[in-house]
């Protein structure tokens, strides 16, 4: 099959080549993948890795060999996305087919397009994590009654998108930062209010729209200024930021809790060591989300289909390092790559 992976040089470049297809293990799924979606840690992760790996972390495609362990109700043919460990192993979305674990999958509604659900994985896992392990907050199958707020910083961001969308339906009131062409997109999608992350001021107006009264953060870009301005932003008791990269606290009444979607896949990663826990918090993120996408809850954000299908990458890859993804997932449709037969 075609793939890209990194060249096994550790000089962070990504090539199209042929290699084997993967093999499931008893309690994975084989997915031929329809549509990868991009994401930062793409190009971080393939800068890093100094040997051949397949890139690429969202998928959206079709089931084509379930393992004789897998216990979740899913059958070859069916619809499904979500996110693989690329960049670690022969094994990625930038690929005709991926292996993917069977605890870790969002079935697709029809009302969704592959375009579409590729940009799910990633995303749903990291705000699942942000909102109900880093923090304890309301989920939509349990709305809380005495609606609060949450600052989503970063609210155009992948990440962002479905962190807004989860909190309005958990009852939370929900406040973002993103640059002002994005507001009324932001709003229509469940913020009550939107502020200019630019705005040198923009902590002191959040603190006024909130009586002072804010515990709660999402920060979706988790470096730069936002440790400072996220932390400004919350009451002077403090609160809990939930952050996505790492960083130190600014405030000691502030507490910084860091989740890394990587840990949800079970397997050994860094310092990290698989638990159960993080096996079944996967497995009822997988769950919620497939929930909410099959009732219709969810909206996609807008995706940027980027020519020539995964031979694109490297070009997509280099746009988004440079710092052009505005509110748009970068998404290749695997049936454009010169090459692969249809
Ligand atoms: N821990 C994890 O497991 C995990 C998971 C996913 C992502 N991440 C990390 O989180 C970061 C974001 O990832 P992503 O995929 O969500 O990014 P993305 O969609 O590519 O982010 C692009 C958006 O970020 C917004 N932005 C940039 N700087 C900002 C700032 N200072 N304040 C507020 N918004 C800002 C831009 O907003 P405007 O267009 O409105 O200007 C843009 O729309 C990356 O560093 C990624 O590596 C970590």
């Amino acid at each position: 099959m075609f793939a890209i992976t990194t060249t096994g040089k550790g000089d962070g470049k990504v090539e199209l080549r042929q290699v084997d297809i993967p093999k499931p293990g008893p309690k994975d799924l084989l997915v031929k993948v329809v549509v990868a979606a991009q994401n930062p840690t793409d190009w971080k992760s393939s800068g890093r890795f100094e040997g051949v790996a397949i890139v690429g972390c969202d998928y959206a495609g079709v089931v084509t060999e379930v393992g004789k362990d897998v216990t979740e109700d899913v059958k070859v043919g069916d619809r499904v996305a979500g996110m693989v460990f690329g960049c670690l192993e022969m094994n990625g979305a930038f690929s005709e087919y991926a292996v993917v674990p069977s605890h870790m999958f969002f079935k697709i509604p029809e009302s969704w397009s592959f375009e579409d659900a590729s940009q799910l994985g990633v995303a749903c896992y990291t705000t699942c994590q942000c909102l109900y392990q880093s923090q304890t907050l309301p989920s939509p199958e349990n709305p809380t009654s005495t609606p609060y707020d949450i600052l989503v910083w970063g609210g155009s961001s992948s990440v962002g998108h479905f962190v807004i969308q989860l909190a309005k339906l958990a009852g939370l009131r929900v406040i973002a930062t993103a640059s002002p062409k994005h507001f009324d997109s932001l709003k229509a999608l469940g913020a009550a209010e939107t502020f200019d992350y630019r705005d040198p001021e923009v902590a002191q107006k959040i603190r006024t729209y909130t009586n002072g009264n804010l515990k709660h953060v999402v920060d979706c870009i988790s470096e730069g200024s936002t440790p400072q301005l996220t932390s400004d932003s919350l009451s002077a008791e403090g609160g809990t930021v939930s952050a996505i990269l790492p960083y130190e606290t600014v405030r000691p009444e502030v507490k910084v809790v860091l989740s890394l979607a990587y840990h949800l896949f079970g397997k050994a990663f860094g310092n990290f060591t698989p638990t159960t826990e993080m096996n079944d918090f996967a497995n009822k993120s997988s769950k919620l989300i497939s929930k909410l996408l099959a009732a219709g809850k969810l909206t996609p954000a807008p995706v940027k289909v980027w020519p020539n299908g995964l031979a694109g990458v490297p070009e997509g890859l280099e746009y988004m390092k440079s710092g052009k993804v505005s509110r748009e997932k970068l998404i290749y449709r695997v049936a454009d790559t010169p090459g692969v037969k249809a």
